[in-house]
């Protein structure tokens, strides 16, 4: 049985039929709409490569059911620049080294947006570390991921109260 679903993928609203109830938001994504950008790393919830926002809320769509999401708000890391302009945790992760191979760095940046929106780390290393744990990086390119995090939380913050002054 055929299932239709809508969502709206980097601002553009997208319409779907489901021929499968079990098709993942990850698969959805990357076979679909070719946003690849978003990485099959363990496909199990394990690794965090697959992350994204759904409706301002960092989520592993390895984990996530399209049919269960139907009508939300998804952003991947294909959303996140304007033209040439990089959002500021892209360009914080240039800036600081973020990453090596880059297979993580995706999954790390999505993350790390929704983090900083969830407020909770602060500016402390340490609670960066714990609240990004679930996203691992085989390269360990994590000294510098915290350290891109912090900038860009920095900027962020920044921007923020000139905007509000
Ligand atoms: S691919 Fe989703 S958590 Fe690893
Ligand atoms: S940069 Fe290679 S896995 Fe993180």
């Amino acid at each position: 049985m055929n299932h239709s679903i809508s969502l709206t993928v980097n601002g553009a609203r997208r319409d779907f039929v489901l021929d499968d109830p079990r098709v993942t938001l990850l698969d959805l994504l990357r076979e679909r709409l070719h946003l690849t950008g978003t990485k099959k790393g363990c496909d199990r919830g394990q690794c965090g490569a697959c992350t994204i926002l759904v409706d301002g809320k960092r989520i592993n769509s390895c984990l996530a059911l399209a049919i269960s999401h139907d009508g939300a708000d998804i952003l991947t890391i294909e959303g996140l620049a304007r033209g040439d302009q990089l959002h500021p945790v892209q360009a914080a992760f240039i800036a600081h080294d973020g990453f090596q191979c880059g297979f993580c760095t995706p999954g790390q940046i999505m993350s790390a947006i929704g983090m900083i929106k969830e407020a909770q780390a602060g500016d402390d290393p340490e609670r960066i570390r714990e609240c990004m744990s679930g996203n691992l990086c085989r390269c360990g390119a994590y000294a510098g991921i915290v350290d891109a995090v912090r900038d860009a939380q920095g900027q962020m913050d920044e921007s923020n109260q000139r905007r509000s002054a």
